[in-house]
């Protein structure tokens, strides 16, 4: 049998399980395997520097993360600033304009640049790549640029750069929709030697009316638990402790392969020895499963902290949204999570100006964080996207009102972390030590459950070890906190 009396599957009988449940196995499902790219791929980089400028989410962080391990494994080493490199990649994101005015004001001043070095390779990528108007200004007003490609064929990339050493013209290779299954073994480079992140799944199915995702990263697909698994025991054999489990939403993991959700990929890797911690993002409120909410609260190395956004208070704005939950059952799911794991530790995502929002809309907004009380809030402006349906609604709110609104959300929110932390002094956390402080080589950096920055003074030996920490101090933004001598009850 492939599950066990408590009806979890045992790490070593994925086959079995595939099996038994007839979901496809490796060796059904059609996946690439980049190793066998990776041989027809020369060393065009041997001696040549690059450098990648990433925007937006933490899987365009990660995408860098396996574009400059194709790099390297071309030979490339990474230049330490811009202007020395031989290559120049734009990972973008098109969530909100201002994250692509600020891409197009640099691909600008590149210009210069490739009249010094005419050897000089400029790329763009991520999700500005997908769009359609984007590759037509591209076109038209930015020539400079050698390659463009997509979110779908990152694997491409190896075989762009070839190329552009023999074309003049910009080389578009923007792809529709994925592969069929998905791309394995991809060499990665990561930023960090304590935490690392691994895709789960890829793409949305859910056409948020304000979202370009679903148009930027397509169709939800799911790595096999195999492949996931694999990966996991692997970082955890190079010393990694915490992995963040990714996709754009998480819950629905496995719908598309059958048999297996997301609670059975944690209690899967939750089963991998070594990795401590375990997180994941982003849960969203759709499909958040009592059986779920029972994983996270069984295993101590999954943190009990949830980021669950919920864009606005008002049921009224959720509907314009096609978020597809209304205010009264978002406050339900929070309770149902709050009342299997008290101490849960909240986060969210909010727009305000969406289109047509009243100021009566807005103000359920601002009670909503009053009645939840999250750890934290990230806070945007609605912006309209092309192609999205959003853009065809009444807006009849200044830009100059959706600003204000902002601020005093903020303001609100602002308070309440403060609070929150407050709440915190005289407590011993337990912290995973991931490194330095950036500003102060002295003060050692850490992460609480609740993904809380605290710092703390310490021997450098301490990286990468789980404390606890006696919290003597709380701002809005990161505590500090006294690390308690090792092998201290608490
Ligand atoms: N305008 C403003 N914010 C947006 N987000 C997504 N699309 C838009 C948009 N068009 C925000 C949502 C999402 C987060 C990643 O970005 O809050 O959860
Ligand atoms: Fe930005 Fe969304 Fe693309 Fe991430 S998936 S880079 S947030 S548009």
């Amino acid at each position: 049998m492939s599950a066990n009396n408590e009806g979890f599957i045992h790490i070593d009988d994925l086959d079995q399980h595939a099996a038994d449940t007839h979901r496809p196995t490796i060796a059904e499902r059609q996946r690439v395997d980049y190793r066998e790219i990776a041989k027809e791929v020369g060393r065009l980089g041997e001696g040549k520097s690059y450098f990648i400028r990433t925007h937006g989410c933490q899987m365009n962080e990660h995408d860098t993360e396996i574009m400059s391990g194709m790099l390297e494994e071309m030979g490339y080493r990474p230049a330490k600033d811009m202007l020395d490199a031989d290559f120049i990649l734009y990972n973008t994101c098109a969530v909100r304009e201002n994250a692509e005015v600020k891409v197009w004001g640099n691909l600008g001043t590149l210009k210069p640049l490739k009249a010094k070095n005419p050897n000089l390779i400029i790329g763009l990528c991520g999700c500005m790549a997908q769009e359609d108007v984007v590759r037509e200004r591209i076109r038209v007003t930015h020539p400079h640029v050698d390659i463009v490609f997509g979110t779908h064929n990152v694997h491409v990339l190896p075989s762009l750069i070839e190329q552009a050493h023999h074309s003049k013209e910009t080389i578009f290779d923007v792809w529709d929709a994925a592969h069929e299954g998905t791309i394995e073994n991809l060499p990665k480079v990561r930023k960090d030697d304590v935490r690392a992140w691994v895709n789960i799944q890829y793409g949305c199915n859910k056409f948020c009316t304000y979202c370009i995702v679903p148009f930027t990263r397509g169709e939800e697909r799911s790595r096999l638990p195999e492949d996931v698994v694999e990966e996991i025991k692997q970082l955890a054999e190079e010393g990694y402790k915490e992995i963040t489990l990714l996709g754009q939403n998480v819950n629905d993991y496995g719908l598309d392969l059958g048999n297996v959700d997301f609670a059975d990929l944690l209690e899967l890797v939750a089963q991998v020895e070594g990795i401590e911690r375990i997180r994941f993002t982003t849960s969203n409120p759709w499909n958040f499963t009592d059986k779920l909410i029972d994983t996270i609260a069984r295993h101590k190395k999954i943190p009990n902290y949830i980021h669950l956004p919920v864009q606005s208070g008002s049921s009224q704005v959720l509907r314009r949204m096609k978020r597809g939950y209304t205010r009264e059952e978002y406050l339900d799911l929070v309770n149902r999570i709050r009342t299997r794991i008290p101490d849960v530790a909240l986060t969210t995502d909010i727009i305000v100006g969406f289109p047509g929002e009243t100021e009566e809309q807005f103000q359920e907004t601002v009670s909503l964080l009053e009645e939840v009380r999250y750890e934290g809030a990230y806070t945007f402006v609605y912006s309209p996207r092309a192609g999205t349906p959003a853009t065809r609604l009444q807006d009849d709110v200044t830009e100059a009102e959706k600003k204000q609104r902002l601020y005093r959300l903020n303001e609100v929110q602002d308070r309440i972390s403060f609070e929150q932390n407050q709440k915190l002094v005289g407590q011993v956390l337990e912290v995973l030590i991931d490194g330095k402080s950036k500003t102060n080589a002295e003060v050692l950096q850490a992460r609480s459950e609740s993904n809380k920055l605290v710092h703390l003074t310490g021997a450098d030996e301490l990286v990468g070890q789980l404390v606890h920490v006696k919290i003597t101090e709380a701002k809005t933004w990161y505590l500090r906190g006294e690390a308690l001598p090792q092998g201290v009850q608490v």
